[in-house]
């Protein structure tokens, strides 16, 4: 009950706050299940799976208050994950076009059966991967902490775009490594959280490197809808979608902050490592 009242005094807070974002943008992101998708002919589809570790984004280790992390996620149980990557790769197969390419993230506690799922599905190539460190281990309690993604980069055939440079910090230093990614969650206050929202620079890195102005980006997993803020103010087209249709509240808040319609503030405390 106590828990209620607290949810719905934040909603209240944040819907007082909201400013108005385009409709065009906001019908982007479409409540939908991955498999429902067809044949969108997408130049890049960057998507990143639930983990398959009963997470639910409400964990005490987060740099964040969990009253405002929105709830909905949908995650995969173990027994069923193999089956849910093999509808995913079907997901991508059906709406990439042919010179398209693929970037999956994955946590380190299932990757092997993504691994597998990838060299076994016909008309997909593993073309390799890149590695994402960022800065969660900070806030857990448990040592040695865990601090790096895996980002499947994926094919259909012999042909693709990649751009040699980005405008992050990733290529302004030296000779860039596309293997290792190092970016920080940019982690926001006073407004709504999904968990395991995506970093904007690191989705600026992936997206200047293997895409241009004008593609079409989609992710059928998007929780927050991350992936469609970068993409817009990247000048990409973009589609996506998920089950949560909390997820679309966030995208919402996003987008104000990101195109400054709003006053919400970045912390920079939680900027440092
Ligand atoms: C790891 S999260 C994605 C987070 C996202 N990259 C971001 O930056 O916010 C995975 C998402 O997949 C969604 N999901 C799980 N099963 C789905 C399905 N069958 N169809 C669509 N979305 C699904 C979950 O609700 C969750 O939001």
């Amino acid at each position: 009950m106590e828990e209620n009242k607290v949810k719905y005094t934040q909603m209240n807070i944040w819907k007082k706050r909201k400013q108005k974002v385009s409709q065009d943008l906001l019908d982007k992101f479409v409540i939908r299940d991955m498999n429902a998708w067809e044949n969108l002919n997408a130049d890049l589809i960057i998507t990143d799976p639930p983990f398959g570790i009963e997470f639910n984004g409400k964990n005490g280790n987060y740099h964040r208050n969990v009253d405002n992390v929105v709830d909905g996620y949908v995650e995969w149980k173990i027994s069923e994950y193999g089956e849910k990557i093999g509808q995913l790769l079907k997901c991508v197969k059906k709406n990439l076009k042919e010179k398209g390419q693929s970037l999956i993230f994955s946590g380190w506690n299932n990757s092997n059966i993504i691994h597998n799922k990838i060299i076994q599905t016909k008309g997909l190539i593993l073309r390799g991967k890149l590695y994402w460190v960022y800065n969660f281990a900070p806030s857990c309690k448990r040592r040695p902490a865990h601090n790096v993604y895996e980002i499947y980069w994926i094919t259909k055939g012999d042909n693709w775009y990649y751009n040699n440079r980005c405008s992050t910090q990733h290529c302004l230093n030296g000779e860039p490594n596309l293997a290792t990614l190092i970016f920080k969650r940019d982690y926001k206050i006073n407004m709504p959280k999904y968990p395991t929202r995506l970093p904007f620079k690191l989705l600026q890195c992936l997206l200047e490197h293997f895409s241009k102005e004008g593609d079409l980006v989609f992710d059928p997993l998007c929780g927050s809808g991350m992936i469609g803020v970068v993409s817009h103010i990247l000048k990409r087209d973009f589609i996506m979608g998920d089950l949560n249709e909390k997820g679309k509240i966030v995208f919402e808040h996003l987008l104000g902050y990101y195109l400054n319609k709003n006053r919400l503030t970045q912390s920079q405390n939680l900027m440092k490592w």
